[in-house]
């Protein structure tokens, strides 16, 4: 089999990772990769967002199989391209992908199908109206810019002056481009917070081993957001009957809702909750694997990827295939100086031999690339550092071991990965 990635990130270096392990996985590609994929993949210099690229790309090597990474070419319609030339590849068309291109689409879709989410107060095109609604809500309250925003898109306010200042820079200032044309407030809820990715045909649905990651920069989720500081996975995150529960109120209302709606949903179904008093409730859905989660769950992953991925493809989905190590698996991300604000690149990082050598370690690269003989730091998350154990306080002592292995120029990471985080404590 000739498989063809998108994306190079560490969720894409995963992914390599796992389909290079199945014996049917012969030949790999990833678009545009980077210095970790390299080892197992032959990057091509093709941007994740290049809809016509990547297709001429995927024109020239004829691959039997593309699995999509980064959200950015769902949303522009890479998966539409494929399919009108028949060409085999894993994610949602561009209409399902809406699902996290328009966050009011998402909560249209929600309120339409009665699956437990926060209330919205209102949708806004224009800042006037959006300060104008700020008089009706309860605080603190939600704003979540409509389109993709790269992580910057949610703002908690605490009161009427943070969100004012939110809503100026977003719809007045257009510091998230295009993303923020649109608004939406919604009520704040409380709870801890669930990663639930499906993994789906459009018609069968398997669920991935469930994850936590942590967002904020600094330990006790103090400091700004970032794109994910590290992320791990056991099966005590999901307890049976919170499993039921989740099942019944949320996705197989979801899968319903998609077919009434006559949106044929392949791919990965990124389920963001908010585990309220009032049980688990929708924050957001994204269409494709979460980075760093997927770091986590693949290093936990017990099934033929290739193959598996082939079925979703197909229309042909057997999930009772997919099957979980058990115990658990953590991955702590190593980012450079500075990020997520700004930071230095061209580092050169040291001690990747010595941390893989550590049992049930794996290195899974987000920003790197090769410098002459040398790997170096080419991005604010550089590196996650995976790890599996019979238990999570295991996995965790392994990956932290092999974190001590590492170093480069301005490193920092999280010493509390795997530590439950409050969400009243996130989104700002
Ligand atoms: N209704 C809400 N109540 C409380 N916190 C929220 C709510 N919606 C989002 N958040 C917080 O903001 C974070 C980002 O929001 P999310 O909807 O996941 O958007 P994105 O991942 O696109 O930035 C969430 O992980 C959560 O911590
Ligand atoms: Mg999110």
């Amino acid at each position: 089999m000739k498989i063809l990635v998108i994306g190079g990130g560490g969720r894409e270096h995963a992914l390599v990772w796992k389909l290079r392990q199945n014996t049917a996985a012969e030949k790999l590609w990833c678009a545009p990769g980077n210095g970790g994929i390299a080892a197992g993949a032959e990057c091509a210099a093709v941007e994740a967002g290049d809809v016509a690229g990547l297709v001429a790309l995927a024109g020239k090597i004829a691959p039997d199989l593309t699995v999509v990474g980064p959200e950015l070419p769902l949303v522009n319609g890479l998966v539409d391209a494929f399919v009108e030339r028949k060409w085999a590849v894993v994610g949602p068309d561009k209409k399902a992908a809406q699902l996290e291109g328009s966050k009011i689409f998402a909560k249209e879709f929600l309120q339409r199908h009665n699956i437990p989410t926060a209330e919205m107060y209102g949708a806004h095109d224009s800042a006037g109206a959006a300060y104008g609604a700020l008089c009706a809500v309860d605080w603190p309250v939600v704003i979540k810019a409509d389109g993709l925003c790269a992580g910057k898109g949610v703002f908690v306010a605490p009161n009427p002056d943070a969100a004012t200042d939110f809503i100026e820079r977003v719809m007045e200032k257009n510091e998230l481009g295009d993303g923020g044309k649109r608004v939406m407030l919604e009520e704040a809820l409380e709870g801890e917070e669930l990663s639930f990715i499906l993994l789906t045909d459009g018609e069968r649905y398997a669920a991935l081993a469930p994850t936590r990651d942590h967002k904020r920069v600094f330990d006790n989720s103090e400091g700004p957001n970032t794109g994910g500081m590290g992320a791990y996975s056991s099966d005590d995150l999901l307890p049976a009957q919170l499993r039921r529960t989740i099942k019944t109120t949320i996705v197989e209302p979801t899968m319903k809702g998609l077919a009434a709606d006559g949106i044929r949903y392949q791919g990965f179904l990124y389920i963001g909750l908010m585990l309220t008093k009032e049980g688990p409730k929708v924050l957001e859905f994204n269409c494709r694997l979460g980075d760093p989660e997927t770091q986590a769950i693949l290093a936990r992953l017990e099934f033929p990827l290739a193959a598996v991925l082939a079925d979703v493809a197909a229309g042909r989905l057997q999930p009772d295939k997919l099957k979980w190590k058990a115990g658990a698996s953590a991955c702590v991300v190593l980012a450079s100086g500075g990020y997520p604000g700004k930071f230095e690149v061209g580092k050169v990082i040291y001690g990747l031999t010595e941390a893989e050598k550590i049992a049930d370690v794996k290195v899974l690269h987000a920003g790197t690339k090769r410098l002459g003989d040398n790997l170096v730091t080419s991005g604010g998350r550089v590196l996650g550092v995976t790890a599996t154990g019979n238990t999570l306080g295991a996995a965790l002592q392994r990956a932290y071991e092999g974190v001590g292995k590492i170093r480069f120029e301005g490193m920092h990471y999280r010493k509390d990965i795997g530590k439950l985080q409050q969400s009243s404590a996130a989104g700002n």
